[in-house]
């Protein structure tokens, strides 16, 4: 390529000294496929960041965008609208479980997890419980970089970077992790279940009427690919109503398809009161986020505000823009018309077989997967935690494939048209590349 200053853009989430020393850079899309800038067709198992899950550059979608922003460029949606934000939020309740239908849009998963908290706050207040402020995350859970979740997130660099500034009254599930019971374990482990019951010790520890929602990723993806034990999940839907805490869902890479059905809600069949979405809600072609509010929370907040007030003191410039909402209305049609979800539910044993079949290449410590979601542990080098990784990452690409990694765990989340050719393709690039990894 030609001479482009990379010394501007300070990378988020890279590391940016061996970036700028070695750039790989992408310069379109189509399908199943990157093209970098050197023109080598590069195989998406990522879905980009876990977002485009209908592939890339899918026509009707740009055609969507192209003419919203030919139409309206930009409308406020405070205190005004546009027939686009309703629209997009008709078509993403439609997909949402039974009774979330009331929709808040915001740019990105980390506005989403915020929104999502203060939502629950809201509610105890109009609900005459405004003593319930405490909020109760998990250990390993990944919800964005806002101070929010960064709070009820579990991940220790932010701990340590961060550390004196996070919001308090705070704590934190066990993550559910064991692997000296669940390792290569396809799909739900059997054990851990009563893990949810820790709930009970914090409810017990607080006392249940301080604590406002408890808020979990069904699948943790980018903390290493975290499957919920069978069951898990129900019990803390049983102890949360049991105390009435929220429980929020933090869907931002399961939602619309990734595991087989529109939700994780829906594929464990269990409801939460709120689910916080982005990513593929528009297949990411524009910026979007936003959260699936339960009517009961939507009214208590809404009844609760007096005649001409504003009802929920919250929302961002771009809350449902016009482009993002013509993508979200493109996207869900889209889903819909090529079956997509059905699809992953078809495919899913296939990619299953796939990744578990990684079990014998060098350095793999466990598998994990479940619907169109892989995770394959290796072992660190010693005293460089990541640094295998990341080579395997390195390679990948060199050899045409874009893979995730967080710490040594890599990660697989292919956009959700992928046939079975080019699922074997991206395990087959992996085991070769562990192969030739130090
Ligand atoms: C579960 C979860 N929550 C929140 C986020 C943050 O989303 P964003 O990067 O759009 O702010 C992510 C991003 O990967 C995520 O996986």
């Amino acid at each position: 390529m030609s001479q482009t200053d990379l010394s501007n853009l300070w990378m988020p989430f890279t590391a940016n000294k061996q970036f700028k020393q070695a750039p790989r850079m992408l310069k379109s899309a189509k399908g199943m496929y990157y093209t970098s800038s050197d023109d080598r067709q590069i195989l998406d198992g990522c879905a980009g960041l876990w977002c485009v899950n209908a592939g890339h550059g899918r026509e009707e979608i740009v055609e969507a965008i192209r003419d919203s922003v030919g139409t309206l460029d930009f409308a406020p949606t405070f205190q005004m609208g546009h027939p686009l934000a309703f629209e997009a939020a008709s078509k993403v309740a439609a997909v949402m479980p039974e009774g979330l239908d009331r929709i808040f849009f915001t740019n990105s998963g980390s506005e989403s997890v915020d929104t999502a908290l203060k939502i629950a706050l809201a509610y105890h207040r109009a609900k005459g419980e405004a003593q319930r402020t405490r909020l109760i995350g998990r250990e390993r859970g990944y919800h964005g970089v806002g101070f929010g979740g960064i709070s009820v997130g579990g991940i220790s660099p932010n701990r340590k970077t961060f550390s004196a500034n996070l919001i308090p009254g705070v704590d934190h599930l066990p993550h559910t992790y064991q692997p000296t019971k669940s390792s290569f374990v396809k799909g739900e482990p059997e054990t851990g279940a009563d893990l949810a019951d820790e709930l009970e010790r914090i409810c017990a520890l607080h006392d249940p009427s301080t604590i406002a929602a408890v808020i979990v990723e069904p699948v943790a993806g980018s903390t290493g690919v975290l499957i919920p034990p069978k069951g898990y999940l129900k019990r803390l839907r049983e102890i949360t109503e049991k105390h009435g805490i929220l429980l929020i869902f933090d869907e931002v890479i399961t939602a619309f398809g990734r595991l087989g059905a529109p939700t994780a809600a829906e594929f464990f069949g269990v409801t939460p009161d709120l689910i916080t979405l982005a990513k593929a809600i528009n297949n990411a072609a524009i910026p979007m986020g936003g959260v699936a509010v339960s009517r009961k929370i939507h009214d208590a907040v809404v009844q609760a505000g007096p005649e001409k007030a504003i009802e929920f003191f919250h929302g961002y410039t771009y809350s449902a823009h016009p482009a993002a909402a013509a993508a979200a209305i493109a996207t869900q049609d889209l889903y819909q018309r090529d079956g997509i979800f059905n699809r992953v539910a078809k495919l899913a044993p296939h990619f299953e077989q796939a990744v578990h079949g990684l079990r014998d290449a060098p350095y793999v410590k466990d598998i994990r997967n479940l619907g169109f979601i892989g995770g394959v542990e290796l072992e660190s080098r010693p005293g460089a935690p990541g640094a295998r990784a990341y080579d395997v990452f390195v390679k990948c690409f060199e050899k045409g494939l874009l893979v995730r990694y967080t710490g040594d765990i890599l990660a697989f989340s292919p956009p959700l048209i992928a046939d079975e050719a080019q699922i074997s393709e991206i395990f087959d690039t992996v085991g070769k590349v562990l192969r030739e990894v130090a």
